[in-house]
């Protein structure tokens, strides 16, 4: 092209550097800072993960019990907020009014609107992580048409997020610490992902000096497609349409004619098991066990599924192995959480690395808006033609 390079899709460009997230696709292995998504899912919580992922090192024990003294202590949102959700239909879709209401966010907190002086930008990412919970909690009693719960600041960052989901006023929500440890654990395997489509866009968004609650509002616009986000609902789906193992190979040959894909598998830069799978596969089971579910027929279709896909030289040459959102959605379903939040859950995990990004970028001195350029195919230059002559 002479100019510059054409790659649509991004395939082999790089668009910025970066010291957060590093995904080695060929290996399956990926690391925030440094760190094994493994050793943190075993032996980390969320908030750990955040602190990580925005600051570069993992906290002391004093900066750790700060930091989610701060978090926790700003979870609740202005009540105005909540005459704002009555503006939807009754019957929105949970992530409908995520975009919406992140993005309302601007409107409450004015101060983060001057995003060039760093202690703006921390408090701007302090009240994105504390609130996205309180928020994404709200979309979904609302969707139901049940009251608002206040966070409980003296539960964890999960526990908090369950209790806001589940309980009512007239009966509280008693933690059941497995559960909570596998919502913690899909939080953590979502946090980052190096530079997905929607961190791509929250980058973009920012680049332009544009409001972190605008950007993050623009990321979970981007996250909902059913290519990115969508996929773990798109997963459940998928096994109700199956049903039964006996439908498996009819299944794959619909996939190996390209009449539809297996969601939850392929992966643009994992050419491997996606290590977050693994991790998710063990925390289903964990978590079915638990709930007395281990015969769930959903585990076991989507595990012979796996086994089926992974010998079949379809998938063998294209290298598509299962990614995070194979085994996701059961677990969320085992939580009770209904399909329609799923994709509210990744934007909340997916926070902390949306703006752990957008911070990155702005404290580089080199910043440039993000500005790519086109290859042009439409019409030569062509004079004017008046409606009556046309
Ligand atoms: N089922 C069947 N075939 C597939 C699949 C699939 N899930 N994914 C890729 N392929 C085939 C595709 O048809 C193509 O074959 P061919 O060379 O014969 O045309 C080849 O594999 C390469 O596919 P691609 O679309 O060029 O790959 P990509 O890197 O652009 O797409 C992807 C990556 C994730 C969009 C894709 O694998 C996909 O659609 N997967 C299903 C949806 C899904 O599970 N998404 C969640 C991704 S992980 C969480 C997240 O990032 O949000």
């Amino acid at each position: 092209t002479g100019m510059f390079t054409f790659d649509p899709g991004f395939l082999a460009t790089a668009s910025c550097e970066s010291k957060i997230t590093f995904i080695d696709g060929d290996l399956g292995q990926l690391y925030y800072r440094g760190y094994p998504i493994e050793q943190l899912a075993e032996h980390s919580d969320y908030l750990e993960c955040c602190y990580l992922l925005m600051n570069g090192e993992l906290p002391t024990a004093k900066q750790r019990e700060e930091f989610s003294y701060t978090i926790m202590h700003h979870t609740m949102v202005h009540e105005q907020l909540s005459s704002f959700f009555k503006g939807f239909r009754r019957d929105s879709h949970p992530m409908a009014m995520m975009v919406g209401v992140v993005g309302a966010l601007s409107a409450f907190y004015q101060d983060s609107l001057d995003i060039s002086n760093p202690d703006h930008r921390k408090v701007a990412k302090f009240r994105l992580i504390s609130k996205i919970p309180t928020i994404a909690a709200m979309c979904f009693r609302y969707s139901i048409g049940a009251p608002f719960m206040y966070p409980r600041n003296n539960l964890s960052y999960s526990a908090n997020f369950l209790h806001m989901m589940f309980a009512t006023p007239c009966e509280p929500y008693e933690p059941n610490p497995v559960l909570v440890r596998a919502l913690d654990r899909i939080l953590i395997l979502h946090a980052d992902h190096e530079q997905n489509a929607s961190t791509s866009t929250v980058r973009l968004a920012g680049s332009s000096g544009a409001n972190p609650f605008a950007c993050v509002a623009a990321g979970i616009a981007c996250l909902w497609g059913p290519a990115h986000g969508g996929a773990n609902e798109a997963v459940l789906k998928m096994l109700d349409e199956i049903g039964s193992e006996d439908n498996i190979e009819e299944f794959i040959q619909g996939v190996k004619d390209k009449r539809y894909r297996l969601m939850g598998f392929g992966h643009r830069v994992y050419k491997n098991m996606d290590p977050r799978a693994s991790i998710m596969r063990e925390t289903c089971h964990d978590v079915l066990q638990e709930l007395g579910l281990h015969d769930d027929p959903k585990f076991k279709l989507a595990m012979k599924l796996e086994q089926i896909a992974l010998s079949d030289p379809y998938f063998v040459e294209r290298k598509l192995y299962p990614n995070v959102d194979f085994y996701s959605g059961i677990v969320l379903a085992a939580l009770n959480i209904p399909v329609s939040m799923f994709t509210v859950i990744f934007a909340l995990a997916r926070t902390v690395g949306w703006i752990s990004h957008w911070d990155e970028m702005l404290s580089d001195p080199q910043q440039k808006i993000g500005r790519p350029r086109q290859l042009y195919t439409g019409a030569p230059r062509r004079d004017y033609v008046p409606v009556t002559k046309r």
